[in-house]
């Protein structure tokens, strides 16, 4: 994801016990290529000091409208144009009320006041602090002003009561700045995605299975749905969860209810993207209850075919763009003429190969490296190796390429 590189970010940090997720959201934003200028108020050098927060984003903090012993002036003008966004993590209920109110008494209110970009709040404060009326009316004017509010968890505070008011997670609002900035390119479009692997029991314990993870499907899924597609995410068992709060999710277990699903999103999708590891075989019979150790001699598994669902959906095609993967133990020439064979067999427009052969590609990995192949014959594109989450940006805007 490249949607926040070289992108100029605000940080405004207030006075709250929160202050310590700030230097992780500094890193965070810095990993994604931002640049962080953090303006702070004289109450959060009391909760973390400038000089973590200078060694993370690489620039002097700002606090003061002069610097004392060199009278240099410090424009919040300045600063406030330089921002492509200006987000306040943690927002304290007095800076809340300050900059709903335009009480202009420290550098972080004047930045606000002066800045031309979008402006994201996070509030962290005690739960009777955010439930107070004043607080919502101050948030309320916030919103109508067009700020955003970055909504506070339900969780643990700092005083130990439980309740609402903990700031939200960094790497969350890292999301909602990644969203902010994702061009949404596929606005409209309806996105069918199946994901990791399926699971065919043998018994009540025991199953045929592979080894996906879904990381690979899981990213394309949050990466659609923050270009703005509607995604439906047709899931086998898996740990990994979408980040994306717009994902549909449909759990499945076994090959036949994932051909179910797929069939029922296929119909009133635009592009179906099948990234799901299928298992190919299933147990002849699934036994009601555990196959036991001492009663019987179980010297052979009888296993049938599964529906190949990326072939049916092929079938079934008036329109709809279909995806396939394929995951090939050979690298090079042989593997990309498997990969091509599943182009024609299973009818698909564009079929994206990786190999277990290459180092970081495949199965569990957070890397992949992919090659992409289409049935209109044009060049096969050979990507380097890559986290999944930037391939899952290669292969959209590949298949956006495909939908002009
Ligand atoms: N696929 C599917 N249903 C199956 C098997 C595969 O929908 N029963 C899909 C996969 O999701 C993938 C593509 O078909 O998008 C290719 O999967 P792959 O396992 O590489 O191909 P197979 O057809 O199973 O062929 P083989 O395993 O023999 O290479």
């Amino acid at each position: 994801m490249k949607h926040l590189a070289g992108k100029h970010i605000v940080l405004g940090i207030s006075g709250g016990i929160a202050a310590y997720k700030s230097a992780t959201l500094i890193r965070l934003l810095v990993k994604a290529g931002a640049e962080v200028q953090v303006v702070i108020t004289p109450n959060g050098k009391e909760f973390i000091t400038p000089v973590t927060l200078s060694a993370l984003s690489g620039k002097p903090v700002i606090c003061d409208f002069f610097t004392a012993n060199t009278g240099e002036w410090h424009s919040h003008v300045d600063i406030g144009l330089w921002a492509d966004a200006m987000v306040v993590a943690p927002a304290t209920a007095s800076t809340i009320g300050k900059m709903a109110n335009g009480i202009a008494d420290n550098m972080l209110i004047t930045t606000y006041l002066s800045a031309k970009s979008p402006v994201f709040v996070a509030p962290a404060m005690d739960l009777d602090m955010m439930a107070h009326p004043s607080t919502e009316r101050n948030l309320a004017t916030l919103r109508a002003d067009g700020v955003h509010i970055i909504e506070p968890e339900v969780g643990e505070l700092a005083s130990h009561l439980v309740g609402r008011g903990r700031m939200e997670e960094p790497e969350n609002i890292l999301r909602v700045l990644e969203d902010f900035f994702t061009p949404k390119t596929m606005a409209g479009k309806r996105v069918m995605i199946t994901a990791g692997p399926t699971v065919e029991r043998i018994d009540p314990v025991r199953f045929v299975s592979n080894f996906s993870t879904g990381k690979m499907g899981y990213a394309i899924a949050d990466e659609a749905a923050r270009r703005g597609a509607e995604v439906t995410l047709i899931s086998g068992p898996v740990c990994v969860k979408a980040t994306h709060s717009a994902v549909k999710v449909v759990d499945v277990e076994s090959a036949r209810q994932m051909l179910c699903a797929a069939q029922d999103a296929f119909e009133n999708c635009d592009v179906a993207i099948m990234a799901a590891a299928v298992a190919d075989y299933a147990p002849a019979e699934a036994r009601s209850s555990k196959i036991k150790r001492e009663h019987e001699e179980v010297s052979c598994l009888t296993l049938v075919k599964n529906p190949d669902i990326a072939a049916t959906l092929g079938r079934a095609k008036v329109g709809q763009k279909l995806i396939g993967f394929a995951l090939e133990t050979e690298h090079g020439e042989h593997g990309i003429e498997n990969a091509q064979e599943k182009i024609a067999r299973k009818n698909l427009d564009m079929v994206v190969f990786n190999s277990l052969a290459d180092a970081g590609a495949g199965f569990g990995t957070d890397t992949n490296k992919i090659t992409l192949l289409w049935a209109d014959g044009r060049c096969p594109r050979e990507c380097s190796l890559k986290s999944k989450a930037d391939v899952a940006c290669d292969i959209l805007n590949a298949i956006e390429e495909l939908c002009d």
